[in-house]
């Protein structure tokens, strides 16, 4: 088989990998790549925003690729994966909380995302839910024990948007649309944990592909006390993410050999 596309890569490249970690940032593809448990990665190909690696855990192969931002570009990746015969996939992103109680440098496991970004629609009507699968839910979580990162479980809003979508005021105009002002409130009383932009586009092609999917996140800022984000917090942040994703698809290697 020749090359897909986008992300340039062939299925003898990827040596039968039926795992992929996705993080939004191809500068994230490397640290993630060589964390243990994971071992002897090395660097695949970089096209575009697609940057791949590949790792092991207990000498099966695992893929990690970036998607770059948003739904589009993570679309067009989880096609060409699953081309390759990918079966489940991991995402590992950054996120900005907002409910009061959940800090910086927490981890947060998506359960189900608020479908506020249009790929997904592509794919299935609205109607259709975005969610992450049970067995990858339940290997994060145990991820997320054995790293000694504090987490929360819950439901994500994935916007295709940054600012307004996300209702920042600190945008060029400082202006948000009504559609989107008083939403950051809305969600907070319906117990979305945080926002983010890819997870219902991961998670809705997922299901409808016969895949597993699963998303974590680290909280760089908590959109109750601010909009804007710290060195610090970006690096807390990233850390509890990546340390809860490896060790969650260390534990779905190792389930599936039991
Ligand atoms: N990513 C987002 O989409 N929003 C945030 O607030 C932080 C990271």
């Amino acid at each position: 088989m020749s090359n897909v596309y986008h992300i340039n890569l062939s299925a003898s490249q990827i040596e039968g990998a039926k795992t992929v970690i996705v993080p939004g940032d191809p500068a994230r593809v490397e640290r993630v790549a060589q964390t243990p448990p994971f071992s002897n990665g090395r660097f695949l190909i970089q096209k575009r925003e697609y940057c791949s690696w590949l790792a092991y855990v207990d000498e099966v192969p695992v893929l990690i690729t970036s998607t770059g931002i948003g739904g589009p570009s993570l679309g067009i990746a989880v096609e060409e994966l699953a081309m390759l015969g990918v079966k489940t996939l991991v995402r590992v992103g950054t996120c900005g909380a907002i409910q009061t109680n959940i800090h910086v440098g927490e981890a947060i496991i998506t359960s189900g995302a608020v479908r506020m970004e249009g790929t997904s629609s592509h794919y299935a009507p609205i109607e259709y839910p975005a969610v992450a699968h049970y067995e990858v839910v339940h290997a994060l979580i145990e991820g997320a024990k054995q790293a000694k990162v504090s987490y929360h479980v819950g439901v994500t809003c994935s916007s295709d948007s940054f600012y307004p979508g996300q209702e920042r005021y600190d945008s060029y105009t400082k202006y948000v649309p009504r559609r989107f002002q008083g939403m950051t409130e809305e969600w907070r009383q319906l117990h979305v944990l945080n926002y983010e932009m890819e997870a219902a586009t991961l998670l809705t092609l997922a299901s409808t592909m016969g895949l597993r999917a699963g998303c974590v996140c680290g909280t760089i800022v908590n959109r109750s006390r601010s909009e804007a984000i710290s060195a610090e917090a970006l690096s807390a942040g990233e850390t509890a993410g990546v340390n809860v994703a490896v060790l969650g698809v260390a534990n779905l290697i190792r389930q599936e050999r039991q």
